[in-house]
């Protein structure tokens, strides 16, 4: 029990880490808060027109939820189990971070990062599903709902059972934080990836 607080504490504190604040301040880009959706994630970092701060966002947001999961199967010694608690924290972590009094980002990045940790190619399908979506609609809720969903019938095609549980609940969390942008899509009133939108 004690190295699965200790696995649930470190992945929660990594996927907090805003790394689209963090990069957007360091490179004098605004207030990522004031800008377009108000969101925290590379989709809202590209509204302020930086292809590379929004590419690193996008990167860095993704690696924090792998490093999560490959540091809890170090230390529960490859528990699938201890992997999947990771997974969940770290997108919780990104979702509701402490630093930003639990007003945190949509989980997309974390999501597809984290996904590669518990398998290469369950990260491969949900990133195929999701590159395809977004580059089909160029909206990028999209191509984030749509890999939301495909994670259970990756899950499910891949044969790996034992992470059905855990893909309802991420689906879910991406849906349920993603209820502005279906509000949006609905009214037909999202903005195509890369428009500087208001929220
Ligand atoms: O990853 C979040 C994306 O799906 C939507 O972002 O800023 O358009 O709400 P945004």
């Amino acid at each position: 029990t004690g190295s699965l607080l200790l696995i649930a504490g470190l992945a929660y504190l990594l996927g907090s880490i805003p790394f689209g604040i963090l990069l957007t301040r360091a490179m004098g880009l605004g207030d990522l808060r004031q800008i377009g959706s108000g969101n925290i994630g590379a989709t809202n970092v590209l509204r302020t027109g930086n292809k590379g701060a929004a590419a690193g966002t996008l990167l860095l947001d993704a690696l924090k939820g792998t490093a999560a999961v490959i540091l809890a199967r170090w230390i529960s010694g490859g528990h699938g189990d201890a992997m999947q608690l990771a997974a969940l924290m770290a997108l919780i972590g990104h979702c509701f971070p402490l630093w930003l009094r639990f007003k945190g980002g949509k989980g997309v990045a974390t999501f597809l990062g984290v996904c590669f940790g518990l398998n290469l190619w369950l990260g491969l399908g949900i990133c195929a599903v999701w590159l395809a979506a977004v580059l089909v609609t160029r909206i990028s809720s999209v191509g984030a709902l749509a890999a939301a969903w495909s994670l259970i019938i990756w899950v499910l095609v891949l044969g790996m059972g034992e992470l059905f549980g855990l893909s309802l609940v991420l689906t879910v969390l991406i849906y349920w934080r993603h209820s502005a942008n279906i509000a949006r899509l609905k009214a037909g009133t999202e903005p195509k990836v890369g428009q500087k939108a208001k929220a």
